[in-house]
């Protein structure tokens, strides 16, 4: 892509958002490429929250989120990494594909992984990229002194911004290489944390399951955990499970691999979507009884625990069934 590839028109979830360029492009490991944007004027660009993060658009019609790794206090620069992902759909080749001087337009960023205001402690837990929203915690934490601390785990050769955390973190970092020394660690820090610790979680969605349900077994209160999915793109198939529809009265099966929306469309409903990557907000319904799985990137935490609406694009169930209000 260069310059002149500037798709002609903002995709409808970027509108409003902005043009920014391609100030560089950092190899983090084999797969994962950070890449940092810029206003081509000089201009400081928005703030953000920590763990916030940011639509791009890719080609005419592409858009994926991705999360920034800054502080997000008053930034010159967004930065954002990309794992790419051969055969995904996520546009992550494109991305990869970017170069510096290239312009993309992007989103203002959007939180729904904010920081706790009430913790005196951040644990900060990622594996593999989902160090990137986590990252930003880190920072954010250092700039306003919380204190913080990171275990994250990641394959040999496979660590992305590894030396950052170094830095940012030094002994306050674990890095975990598998495992069962992840389990150890993990362990030991949800036992010994005071009751004004709050967990943040980013990674694989068992990944993150598996630590939220060891910190609820050890007696974490729900308030004290957080967590995020990856982008859309790098979600897994999901357990299948019932739908309840209450006004139609129709009852259909979420298989395995098969988004809730594409059932429903199946089904003859029209549902209105855009991005169908729980990105755009589009496909939101109102949920009766039941407890959504939560993949997307577009409610705010307090909306993910109110469990009263999901998108049907990405989200799924907890329970064997879930009743909408449609
Ligand atoms: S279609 Fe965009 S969030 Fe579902």
């Amino acid at each position: 892509m260069t310059v002149t590839a500037l798709p002609i028109s903002p995709h409808p979830a970027v509108d409003g958002g902005l043009q920014l360029e391609v100030t560089n492009v950092k190899p983090q490991t084999d797969s994962i490429v950070s890449i940092t944007l810029a206003d081509p004027s000089g201009r400081n660009l928005p703030s953000y929250v920590p763990g916030s993060h940011l639509v791009v658009q890719y080609g005419e019609e592409g858009v994926n989120a991705y999360s920034l790794t800054g502080s997000g206090n008053a930034p010159s620069e967004y930065t954002i990494s990309v794992l790419r992902v051969e055969e995904g759909t996520g546009g992550s080749m494109a991305m990869h594909r970017l170069m510096v001087g290239d312009r993309v337009f992007v989103s203002r960023p959007r939180s729904a992984f904010a920081p706790a205001s009430t913790a005196t402690h951040h644990l900060l837990v990622a594996a593999g990229i989902g160090i990137t929203p986590v990252l930003s915690h880190a920072r954010a934490a250092a700039d306003r002194g919380t204190a913080s601390s990171l275990i994250y785990v990641y394959r040999p050769g496979a660590g992305a911004h590894v030396e950052e955390a170094r830095q940012l973190l030094g002994p306050a970092l674990t890095e975990c290489r598998n495992r069962e020394s992840f389990q150890q660690v993990l362990t030991e820090q949800l036992t010994t944390q005071g009751v004004g610790t709050h967990l943040y979680v980013c990674g694989p969605i068992a990944f993150m399951d598996s630590v939220l349900d060891l910190a609820r077994e050890l007696g974490w209160a729900s308030a004290r955990l957080h967590s995020e999915a990856f982008g859309a793109a790098e979600l897994d198939d999901g357990e299948p499970f019932i739908v309840n529809l209450v006004r139609s009265g129709l009852r259909l099966e979420v298989p395995a691999g098969i988004s809730l929306l594409d059932t429903l469309e199946k089904a003859g409903k029209s549902i209105p979507n855009m991005c169908r990557k729980g990105i755009c907000g589009e496909c939101i319904l109102p949920v009766l009884k039941g407890t959504p799985q939560h993949r997307d990137l577009y409610l705010t935490d307090q909306e993910k625990a109110e469990n009263t609406t999901m998108m049907c694009c990405v989200s799924r169930s907890e329970d064997p069934e879930l009743e909408l209000d449609l």
